[in-house]
């Protein structure tokens, strides 16, 4: 051993496929003892992909796509639903952060960008923008969209309701995004 100048690298490599014959193994007696899996399934997991019927199957039925419904929406009534909102937020430019951040600006802001608000780690870890669909996700049901989020909010499960608050928020901007 101690003359050997490639000892340690040939320790590694044979505690590397000790390992990995024992993973191989393990594998080979696995599929022999549990041999129920329908070829189909084995398939997919091998291939690391869910079959998507299976998930939406599973899924509660979520909120309608808010795209066609903003197109009809009513802002006015929009900033009448907002008031349910108002307890823990204002709206206008500028406004303070309350219980929640202030919105204005919203629509297309990156998630928890507000400044001077301490965001959940849910929402901090949200990747991407509040677009229209995220928005109408959220406020359908803030807990189930980001589970652990602070905003301790029932969520509003009427699709017009929704469209018509999301078009009220889309108006406090100097430049309102698209609708889409
Ligand atoms: C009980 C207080 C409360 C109510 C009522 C409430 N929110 Fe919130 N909202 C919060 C809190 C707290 C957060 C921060 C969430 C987090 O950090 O997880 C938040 C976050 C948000 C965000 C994300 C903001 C950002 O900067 O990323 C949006 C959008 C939002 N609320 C919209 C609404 C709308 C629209 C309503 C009314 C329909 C509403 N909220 C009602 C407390 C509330």
């Amino acid at each position: 051993m101690g003359n050997d100048p490639l000892f340690l690298n040939k320790l590694a490599a044979a505690v590397l496929s000790a390992g990995l014959l024992a993973m191989i193994t393990g594998f080979i007696a696995h599929q022999l003892y549990h041999p129920h899996v329908p070829a189909k399934q084995a398939y997919e997991i091998a291939a690391g992909v869910e079959e998507p019927s299976a998930q939406t199957a599973s899924a509660p039925a979520g909120p309608q796509p808010i795209g066609p419904l903003l197109a009809n929406a009513n802002v006015a009534n929009g900033e009448k639903v907002a008031k349910k909102c108002a307890a823990c937020h204002t709206f206008e430019k500028g406004g303070p952060n309350k219980i929640g951040p202030n919105l204005w600006n919203v629509v297309g802001a990156k998630h928890a960008a507000h400044e001077g608000f301490s965001y959940s780690g849910v929402m901090q870890g949200m990747p991407g923008n509040w677009d229209y669909e995220s928005l109408s996700k959220f406020i359908y049901s803030p807990k189930a969209y980001a589970k652990g989020t602070k905003m301790t909010f029932i969520g509003i499960k009427k699709d017009q309701e929704r469209a018509d608050v999301i078009a009220y928020l889309r108006t406090l901007s100097d430049s309102p995004k698209p609708l889409p």
